[in-house]
């Protein structure tokens, strides 16, 4: 695991200049997982180190160092656990993953329960629903604060749609709603930021390409893991606006999958606003208008979804 320290009005005044930083909130961000695909955790310890930007990293190992990784702790990013191999789903990972999920938010829950909880570790389905349940237990679960991260299902849909239309990748946004795993991923292409219009055959090749995305990367390292480094990148975008919420910016939209009444699902991807308490507002309209297309997979979405939420808080409920 890693802890790293970070003012985000500190960085963004030496950034814009070199005069006397008035004092800052600082915050404190910790990667339970966090030395996956790349190295032992010292060694990635000591390679960021280097960095010339403010966070000051340390490295913890083990279940011993776990409590004081987490002391003090503003958000806590979770991608502890196994990834999948050519011919697996997310499902399959089930049987390792909720376990390593559920001890570290057991101890998320003893050290910092305030923290902001970002789960990686897969099926994010169903990691989820056991964070949820693990935080209820522990009497400290505030539903603001913990989120699926499908960040990177918006990275890709943005990628993907921006190549497809020749549009400049900067100004691409398209929301990502449902869950995150095969056709629970539902990119919302009517709603895409520059307003943009597709062919049916175009709505459908887009969508499946996003959905499929992962299995893409995972078929091409043909054994030897996931999605890292396009992983990395998005874990980065999301933890850096949720900084930037709990430093007071009052304009901070991100898709995540949290606890929602925007369905009859408990738990479901859509955007979100987020503040000072963790999410501030899911937005709803996002839902409306959407293509026939898009309505349909949104029906057709909603069993395999709600099995895996079911899964996991079961996971947790039959335990002794
Ligand atoms: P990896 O095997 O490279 O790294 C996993 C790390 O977790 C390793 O360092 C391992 O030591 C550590 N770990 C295992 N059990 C642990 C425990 N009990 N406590 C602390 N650390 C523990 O795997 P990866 O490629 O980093 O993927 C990790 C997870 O993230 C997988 O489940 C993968 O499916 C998921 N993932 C999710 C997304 C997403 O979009 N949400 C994207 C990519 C990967
Ligand atoms: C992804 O979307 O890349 C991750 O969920 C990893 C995977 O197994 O596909």
């Amino acid at each position: 695991a890693l802890q790293g320290s970070f003012a985000p009005k500190a960085w963004k005044a030496n950034q814009e200049s070199c005069r006397g930083l008035q004092p800052v909130a600082s915050y404190k961000v910790a990667v339970l997982g966090a030395g996956g695909g790349i190295a032992n955790v010292k060694g990635v310890a000591a390679d960021l180190s280097h960095c010339n930007t403010p966070p000051h990293v340390q490295d913890f190992t083990g279940a011993s160092e776990l409590g004081s990784c987490l002391k003090g702790v503003n958000v806590v990013v979770i991608p502890a656990g196994v990834p999948r191999k050519p011919g697996m789903t997310r499902d399959d990972l089930f049987n390792i993953n909720a376990n390593i999920v559920k001890t570290l938010v057991e101890a998320v829950a003893d050290n910092c329960p305030d923290a902001l909880i970002h789960i990686i570790s897969n099926p994010v389905n169903s990691t989820v629903p056991i964070a949820a349940e693990v935080l209820k237990q522990k009497g400290v679960y505030d539903p603001k604060k913990l989120f699926g991260v499908t960040t990177l299902d918006v990275v890709r849909a943005n990628t993907f749609v921006a190549q497809k239309k020749n549009l400049k990748l900067i100004d691409v946004d398209v929301p990502v709603v449902g869950g995150h795993a095969g056709i629970t991923i539902l990119p919302l292409l009517s709603k895409t930021k520059p307003s943009v219009s597709f062919t049916d055959e175009e709505v459908e090749q887009l969508t499946v390409r996003i959905q499929n995305a992962g299995t893409e990367v995972v078929e091409a390292k043909a054994g030897a893991g996931s999605a890292t480094l396009s992983m990395a990148y998005a874990a980065a975008r999301f933890v850096e606006s949720s900084l930037r919420a709990l430093d007071g910016d009052g304009d901070v939209y991100e898709c995540s999958f949290v606890q929602s009444d925007l369905t009859d699902l408990p738990f479901f991807a859509s955007r979100i606003k987020l503040g000072r308490n963790g999410v501030e507002a899911l937005i709803p309209s996002d839902l409306g208008g959407l293509y026939e297309y898009e309505e349909k997979a949104l029906e057709a979405l909603k069993p395999e979804l709600k099995a895996s939420i079911e899964k996991g808080i079961a996971f947790v409920q039959k335990q002794p």
